[in-house]
């Protein structure tokens, strides 16, 4: 009597076993489908290129926008914010003490733009939102001249419209990439410069066809500090 327990016993243990192994089976392979391919993540892509991807994903919403003429910038008060081409542009409106650093409130308005009532214009896309601790680089304009006359004075920017080979081919790029890797921010939508809005951000590897444009760069003499105390 006691033997045929003992093999009863032996065979429930040996079912249950094949029940839990079928069961776990079968629910393994109700998980989704899987194939092992890289994550997008994973794609090497040129680091220096990446950004110009960023804001692809609003291209078409950029396509299809009406242009609102009566709130276009141009290009003369475009450099007319900045010390010199390329200079953090000031805050040209009133900010909050609390609009401080380090917040995302300089973000509301500036990631995606949009239009702002009480300063009646579109705000500019910021090109770096990463950026948080906004004021380091912008500050607020407090005068509109010098104190003092100086003898600093505005390098001139880059022409525009005269930096294609052929009439009708793509203009190389004239200014430098670093801190310009975003190309939509500045060349897409309601807040860009009249003179470089594109009607074609849905071309979205833009430098496929705009190349750097070749520029002579003059070597910088050996600086040596001029300090004969010090041997
Ligand atoms: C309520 C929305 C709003 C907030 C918040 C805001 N801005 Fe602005 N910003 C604007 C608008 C609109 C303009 C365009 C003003 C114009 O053209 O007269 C602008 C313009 C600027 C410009 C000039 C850009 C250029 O190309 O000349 C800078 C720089 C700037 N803002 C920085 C900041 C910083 C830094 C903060 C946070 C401390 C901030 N803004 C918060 C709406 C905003
Ligand atoms: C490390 C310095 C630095 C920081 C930090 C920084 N910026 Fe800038 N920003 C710049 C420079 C330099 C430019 C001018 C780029 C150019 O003209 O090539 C600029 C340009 C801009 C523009 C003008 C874009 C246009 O189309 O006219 C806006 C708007 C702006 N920044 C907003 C912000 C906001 C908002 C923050 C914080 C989230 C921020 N920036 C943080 C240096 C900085
Ligand atoms: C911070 C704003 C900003 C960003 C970002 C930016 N640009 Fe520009 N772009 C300008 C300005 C301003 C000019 C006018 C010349 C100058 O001042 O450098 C210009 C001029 C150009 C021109 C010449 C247009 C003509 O008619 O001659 C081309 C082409 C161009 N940019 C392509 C690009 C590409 C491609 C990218 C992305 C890799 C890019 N830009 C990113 C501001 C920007
Ligand atoms: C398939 C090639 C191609 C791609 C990709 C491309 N462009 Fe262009 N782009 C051109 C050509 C061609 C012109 C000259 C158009 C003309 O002269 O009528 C041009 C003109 C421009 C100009 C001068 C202003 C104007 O509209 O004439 C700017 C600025 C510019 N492109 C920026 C960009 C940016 C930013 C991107 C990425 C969103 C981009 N381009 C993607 C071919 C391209």
């Amino acid at each position: 009597m006691k033997k045929r327990v003992g093999i009863l016993l032996v065979f429930a243990l040996l079912f249950i076993g094949f029940l839990a192994n079928w069961t776990y089976s079968y629910y393994q392979g109700l998980e989704e489908a899987y194939i092992p391919i890289h994550e997008a993540s994973d794609i090497l892509v040129i680091p220096s290129e990446k950004k110009v991807f960023e804001r692809s994903g609003y291209a078409l919403d950029y396509l299809n926008m009406p242009v609102d003429e009566n709130h276009q910038r141009t290009l003369d008060t475009y450099y007319n914010n900045r010390a010199y081409p390329g200079a953090p542009p000031s805050i040209p409106h009133p900010v909050k003490e609390k609009l401080g650093m380090g917040s995302n409130i300089c973000l509301q308005c500036h990631q995606n733009g949009g239009f702002v009532e009480k300063f009646n214009a579109y705000a500019p896309v910021t090109p770096h939102p990463e950026m948080i601790n906004c004021k380091q680089c912008h500050v607020e304009q407090q005068t509109k001249s010098t104190f003092v006359a100086t003898n600093f004075y505005k390098k001139p920017a880059p022409e525009v419209g005269v930096n294609n080979a052929l009439p009708g081919s793509p203009p190389a790029i004239p200014h430098q990439l670093q801190m310009r890797e975003n190309c939509l921010s500045c060349h897409a939508g309601p807040a860009a410069v009249k003179e470089l809005w594109i009607d074609h951000p849905e071309r979205i590897n833009c430098r496929q066809c705009h190349v750097p444009k070749a520029q002579e760069v003059q070597n910088v003499e050996l600086f040596v500090r001029a300090n004969t105390n010090l041997k």
